[in-house]
């Protein structure tokens, strides 16, 4: 047991109690915390909490505290009832420790470099499919990069849902699962044709956008068809850094997504910035798409100034500093995180061959939740 969890001294306050820890660490742990946290408080097998905190009044406090070199015991004066926790417990779930970890963001940012230097992070299926070690390397690169290519994987149709089993549930959307990227004669979106596609996030006008997307390429012999991508978290950082004023315009102000294709009973309209943030004003998602940006509806004042700050943007996206190109290979699975990393592809010529990929959509918290399972991180 390290050091940090051996307890010193406990020292009851009027509505807490103070810990002294070896360290010189002094935790505060309140009553109601620690009764309304208390090990019986979860269902052991659903490891649900069961415990109501209406069930206890607002004055409970401890009759009783003792320890030993592992547990704190608090015999309560309230429901006849005490709490058994361990100090390690206690220590790691400890909401004073002075070092209280700043915000720090889980992605590593990229640009085009990436192909040269470290290079897209490659994964074998098998590999994947067989090996935990190898299936957590995968999801970690897909977590802090945004992006990964799994390699080797079968062509047959539908394939892919396989390697989606070993993370978790699918999210289904009006494409279906998967969707088929291929030219169609009478195409209901822009992915469904020949042309080029900008880099792009998919479904901008989802109130809450797909997390990751997988295009798995079960042919691509055509002519074209190069795939490109780039880190919009990467760049909409370097408008944080040099150009302020067009990230404020970015991030403060909606802009219209919408879908009414000849397919759809639907009309479906989001308004959301390009650039969102979270609490810590730190980037969270990108919504871009040329294909579904609405009628800006923006103040006069500033549509000059918005347009200006949007192309700006939007160059920066597909510049050779940021953007990267390839070409999927058959059995190849292109993942990434859709409300980070921007997509698009150069044209291709459909008499020249096929291209055929299959697309799934999976969220991120699917991934994190996997990635905690799989380094044993308990809550
Ligand atoms: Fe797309």
């Amino acid at each position: 047991m390290q050091d940090k969890y051996k307890l010193i001294k406990v020292t009851k306050r009027s509505k807490y109690i103070e810990v002294l820890w070896n360290d010189k660490h002094i935790s505060k742990f309140h009553f109601l915390w620690l009764r309304d946290n208390c090990p019986t408080a979860f269902h052991k097998d659903t490891r649900m909490r069961k415990f109501n905190i209406l069930s206890i009044g607002s004055k409970i406090k401890p009759l009783s505290i003792c320890h030993t070199s592992t547990t704190l015991k608090i015999i309560w004066s309230e429901g006849n009832h005490n709490s058994i926790f361990k100090l390690k417990w206690l220590r790691d779930f400890c909401y004073t420790e002075k070092k209280q970890p700043s915000y720090i963001p889980n992605y590593k940012l990229w640009n085009s470099k990436i192909m040269k230097k470290i290079k897209i992070a490659k994964h074998d299926y098998k590999e994947v499919m067989t090996n935990e070690k190898e299936l957590k390397k995968w999801l970690q690169t897909m977590y802090s990069h945004g992006i990964a290519i799994i390699q080797n994987a079968p062509t047959k149709d539908k394939s892919a849902f396989k390697i989606l089993d070993k993370i978790g549930k699918y999210r289904e959307t009006f494409f279906g699962t998967p969707f088929e990227v291929i030219n169609i004669p009478k195409p209901n979106n822009q992915a469904y044709t020949a042309d080029a596609l900008a880099n792009h996030s998919d479904l901008p006008y989802y109130e809450y956008v797909p997390g990751y997307q997988f295009l798995h390429c079960l042919v691509n012999d055509a002519i074209g068809g190069s795939s490109t991508a780039v880190d919009g978290f990467a760049v909409a950082n370097f408008l944080k850094k040099n150009h302020k004023k067009k990230y404020n315009l970015l991030t403060e102000n909606e802009v219209i997504f919408k879908d009414n294709d000849f397919t759809q009973k639907n009309v479906r309209v989001q308004k959301s910035p390009i650039i969102k943030v979270n609490k810590n004003r730190d980037v969270e998602e990108i919504r871009i798409n040329l294909g579904a940006m609405g009628t800006l509806d923006l103040s006069p004042k500033i549509m000059d100034d918005f347009y200006d700050a949007y192309t700006f943007f939007y160059k920066k996206l597909h510049s050779k500093r940021f953007q990267i190109s390839f070409k999927l290979k058959a059995g190849d699975i292109f993942c990434f995180d859709n409300r980070r990393v921007l997509h698009g592809r150069t044209q291709f010529n459909p008499n020249s061959g096929n291209r055929h990929l299959q697309g799934y959509y999976i969220e991120r918290e699917e991934i994190t939740s996997k990635l905690n399972f799989l380094n044993n991180i308990k809550f």
